[in-house]
């Protein structure tokens, strides 16, 4: 048993709070989990003890929504935007995700893993414990393979990862229901290789409509496979209540959300991931519903969706920061939504709090408070990040 005490722990233990210990101390046991959480006059022996010094100590961080695994970049369309053109009309043009698919088909293996691994570190470097990561740039059997077995393969980061056929049409294929039936197909071989954690789809009239990713929540289903789904981005297509009847982990994006949608989400428990580096580099101007969402009571988590379209972001702080100033989530909002909301999202209830029996995934930073991480921003303060009791 090892002992971190002498830190300002912020738990975040219960529903609501920071859940705050000025001087605490965390027992960490060899199975990787906290054994016993509180005040260091109060801590039960250990074999080994560590001084924090004071250290601001939180939940590591949880990214629950990325797509970190592709080849190429986008910057040529940065510069597109800026000269006029918009998100969908360079999707319309077979830009966008075709052309990360174009860049991620022509990558091999080493390569992928090469620029993913720069990726995970430069997010671990943030306080990153556990990152789930979406195929999708693939759209044939072998590269969403490819891209899977990539993400399972970065080390130092809890990883999860989400089966994305449907993102995008492939230009090998002129009907949309067609590669559908494909994206299905596929799915079971991919499973069967331990390859998928959750099924996400993209719904939006520049992608798939309710009925197709109905279509593919079935074959999830078929498999007893968690759903979630990029919903109500740039229209509100009803995909938000779609996903909640099968019982989807989350919702994501969500600036087109109804009332009928949040309705929905409440009922089924589906987690509202709210994506604020998408909203920022696409100058949306629609905001998510957020205190329609708070007040129906659905759990918001946020999360970078790194990917190198709509948000080139490696930064989960500057996230906080953003959800903050862009959607007026409160620094405590924020916090859960990048810890506990953000394992809940992925369907994970043993990590983002620091409590007894979660996993011993922490970060110590040089502050006295986490609101002081939410309010500043370009500026990184991790001193240490811990993961399942290891550094
Ligand atoms: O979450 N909305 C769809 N998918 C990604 C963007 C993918 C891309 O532009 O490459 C997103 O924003
Ligand atoms: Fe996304």
């Amino acid at each position: 048993m090892k002992l971190w005490r002498g830190g300002r722990l912020a738990t975040l233990a219960g529903e609501r709070g920071w859940g705050l210990i000025d001087d605490g101390a965390l027992l960490v046991g060899d199975d990787g989990l906290l054994h016993w959480v509180g005040p260091s006059a109060e801590a039960p022996p250990a074999d080994e003890v560590v001084e924090l010094h004071g250290a601001l100590v939180t939940p590591g961080l949880v990214d629950c929504h990325t797509h970190l695994v592709y080849g190429g970049n986008r910057a040529q369309e940065f510069e597109q935007r800026l000269h006029g053109a918009s998100y969908a009309d360079i999707a319309r043009a077979g830009g966008g995700i075709r052309s990360t698919v174009a860049a991620t088909r022509a990558a091999s293996e080493a390569e992928l893993l090469a620029s993913a691994t720069r990726r995970a570190q430069a997010l671990m470097r943030e306080g990153v414990t556990t990152l789930e990561v979406k195929s999708g740039y693939g759209l044939d059997a072998g590269t969403e393979a490819r891209m899977l077995r990539v993400a399972r393969q970065l080390r130092g980061v809890d990883v999860r990862t989400t089966y994305l056929g449907a993102h995008a049409l492939p230009p090998e294929f002129s009907d949309a229901d067609a590669y559908i039936d494909a994206v299905c197909a596929w799915l079971p071989a991919l499973h069967a290789e331990g390859l998928v954690d959750a099924v996400d789809a993209f719904c939006e009239n520049i992608a798939f409509s309710p009925a197709q990713v109905a279509r593919v929540f079935e074959a999830a289903g078929r498999l007893g496979l968690a759903v979630k789904l990029h919903a109500e981005q740039l229209s509100d297509q009803g995909g938000a209540a779609l996903a909640a009847r099968h019982g989807a982990l989350s919702c994501d994006h969500l600036e087109f959300l109804s009332s009928a949608g949040i309705q929905a989400m409440a009922q089924a428990g589906s987690v509202a991931v709210l994506l604020p580096g998408a909203f920022y580099a696409l100058r949306e101007t629609r905001l998510p519903p957020v205190q329609a969402l708070r007040d129906a009571g659905v759990p918001i988590a946020i999360a970078t969706d790194h990917n190198p379209g709509s948000s080139p972001t490696l930064s989960p702080l500057l996230m906080l920061n953003m959800a903050c100033v862009l959607f007026r989530l409160t620094p405590e909002e924020a916090w859960r939504g990048i810890t506990v909301h953000g394992a809940r999202a992925l369907g994970l209830r043993d990590r983002g709090q620091l409590v007894a029996g979660q996993r011993a995934d922490f970060c110590l930073w040089d502050g006295a408070h986490p609101r002081e991480l939410a309010a500043c921003f370009g500026h990184n303060p991790l001193i240490e990040r811990v993961c399942q009791g290891g550094t």
